[in-house]
């Protein structure tokens, strides 16, 4: 069912187009939101105001033609037109309308939720590790910054795929193969297992032979033109301290119930020589100092100079900005992908705007409508406002803080449950651990930083994954105590009333489900759907206050309202990535 603030959008902008043919919609768009105060009808018009200087009308009689034309045309969802103010439209719904909706959300499996962005085909790259080395919290944040998404776009009708681009390629691993054929040739053999914190120490001590062993560094070199080479024994090395690795992240997406397709920077590989030839016949290359440039339009470096995007080093080799532009194209071309969206750090935005220009200049983009984003997030940080870190100042690793919050949150539902099974208990710590998690980052804008605190995040008030699962598991409490089976109701097409301010409010909250939807795949930001849910449960929690439910005239209407907020609340909370549990 299309949502009613598109509904709206189209009739005033029919009626614009009818009104004032001369204003032009593309330069001029009309606005249309949700009103900020209930006094104020559900939505507002607000482009009254900008009309004014290209009609040369004020701007209350500019409203008022807009409310004659549409009172006119009857339309069937708007139960009133208000004007206010300057030149506002207040927009009332009919509440026969809002109650249609609710009963249609508990008929459609995707609760009323159809959208303008469907069936195309987006790839999001998150996550996207660096083999031999930890994940830190900024891969914990695009994680699952990342997946949210992915949830969306598929819940909104998209084929979805989820790219791990793993740091899994460079000369580092020419050090580190050396390494290790001197220290924990076992390994390497297949003989002996380890796991990645082990490489990690590896990795590091083999840096610094690097820079004072110069046979060391020779050998190292060596080991670079052989895995570069395709050199059978180097390949298997590589490919051993790639499976350790991968264990470890699997490990931490099983905790998240992330899944991904892990395809590295080594998967392209093979297209390298010829994305280089490729923008060298289309005469985007210059070379500056050895290295194959390409000077792009607007990147300056601090020092003023042109920023290059350097795609081959003065030594031949290939680096980072090479092997993106070798997946824009597969991406492009080879995967036909209709969107493309990169989850990562916002340190790593002028790496991007770089490679969409420079992917735009090589005419990958020519005759196809191929969205790029870049989705950039800020840092998490301590309680300190510095950087998060664990006590003795090290990286916190990413399973070690996980498994904090499952601990933390068992204490709670200790605390909180005691009837429960040991069992259940732990299942509940898990769901609400890593609910915290995951929700004190998504109901944050991703832009800013944010500050992490197990306390704060572990809270049952507030903005909360704590809050929104109770909120949840209350109204399963309500269906149980009362002795009616909703299903049945649901099937009796019962009509919903609505007469008491905190029943409409909550049913008009209900079906701003998929509008809500829209907007974050369109500007990309969870935080909207974790206001929205957030702003759901308060509006249950006010109709619970207000309305009786158990043995009321009107049980069995409430009920169906208790049922479609279950519903959305559920519904929602998976497209954040957190489990609703039945009883907490
Ligand atoms: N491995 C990179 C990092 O740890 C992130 C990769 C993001 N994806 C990409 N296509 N460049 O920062």
């Amino acid at each position: 069912m299309k949502s009613l603030i598109a509904l709206i959008q189209n009739d005033f902008e029919t009626a614009c187009h009818a009104l004032f043919p001369s204003v032009n919609q593309e330069e001029i768009p009309l606005e249309i939101t949700v009103s900020t105060q209930e006094k104020f009808g559900h939505y507002q018009f607000n482009s009254a105001m900008k009309l004014t200087k290209i009609l040369q009308t004020n701007p209350r009689k500019i409203a008022e033609q807009f409310v004659d034309y549409l009172n006119q045309k009857k339309i069937p969802y708007i139960e009133k037109l208000e004007i206010a103010g300057p030149g506002f439209i207040n927009i009332y719904l009919n509440p026969k309308e809002l109650s249609e909706r609710v009963n249609y959300i508990l008929h459609d499996s995707k609760l009323g939720v159809s959208s303008n962005n469907s069936h195309k085909k987006i790839i999001i790259d998150f996550s996207s590790p660096n083999t031999a080395k930890e994940m830190h919290v900024g891969h914990l944040r695009s994680t699952i910054i990342g997946d949210s998404l992915a949830r969306i776009f598929e819940f909104l009708g998209n084929d979805v795929l989820r790219l791990n681009h793993i740091g899994d390629w460079g000369t580092a691993f020419g050090m580190l193969i050396a390494y290790m054929k001197e220290e924990a040739s076992d390994v390497l053999n297949g003989k002996q297992d380890t796991d990645l914190s082990h490489l990690v120490t590896w990795y590091k001590k083999s840096k610094e032979k690097f820079d004072t062993d110069p046979v060391f560094k020779k050998k190292s070199q060596q080991e670079v033109v052989a895995l570069q080479g395709g050199n059978k024994d180097s390949l298997r090395a590589w490919e051993i301290i790639c499976t350790i690795s991968e264990k470890a992240y699997q490990e931490i997406y099983d905790l998240l119930d992330v899944h991904l397709v892990t395809r590295g920077e080594s998967f392209y590989n093979p297209m390298l020589k010829d994305i280089i030839t490729e923008l060298e016949q289309k005469n985007l290359i210059v070379v500056s100092y050895g290295a194959k440039c390409l000077y792009l339009d607007g990147f300056i470096n601090r020092e003023g100079q042109p920023l290059p995007l350097m795609v081959q080093k003065s030594d031949g080799g290939f680096n980072y900005d090479t092997t993106d532009m070798a997946a824009i194209k597969h991406r492009i071309f080879d995967e036909k992908a209709d969107r493309l969206i990169y989850v990562t750090d916002a340190g790593q935005s002028t790496h991007f705007q770089m490679i969409f220009q420079a992917a735009k200049k090589a005419g990958f983009l020519n005759d196809k409508k191929v969205e790029l984003d870049h989705v950039p997030f800020g840092l998490v940080l301590g309680s300190d406002g510095k950087k998060f870190k664990t006590r003795s100042g090290d990286t916190e690793r990413l399973k070690d803080l996980l498994t904090t919050a499952i601990d933390k949150a068992l204490i709670l539902v200790k605390e909180r449950n005691h009837e429960m099974s040991e069992e259940e208990q732990s299942q509940l710590a898990k769901a609400l651990g890593i609910g915290a998690v995951k929700y004190a980052d998504l109901s944050c804008n991703r832009i800013g930083d944010y500050v992490f605190s197990y306390d704060k995040m572990l809270k049952f008030e507030g903005n909360t994954a704590a809050f929104l699962m109770y909120a949840y598991v209350r109204i399963n409490g309500i269906k149980k105590k009362v002795n009616q089976s909703v299903d049945q109701l649901i099937e009796q097409k019962l009509p919903i009333i609505l007469e008491h301010p905190s029943e409409l409010a909550l049913a008009f909250y209900l079906t701003r489900f998929g509008e809500v939807l829209d907007s974050v795949a369109k500007d990309l930001l969870p935080n909207r759907l974790a206001d929205y849910l957030y702003g759901l449960s308060e509006k249950f929690n006010a109709f619970f206050r207000d309305c009786r439910v158990e043995g009321d005239l009107q049980q069995n209407s409430r009920l169906l309202l208790c049922e479609a907020t279950a519903r959305v609340l559920k519904q929602g909370l998976y497209l954040l990535g957190l489990q609703t549990v039945e009883k907490m």
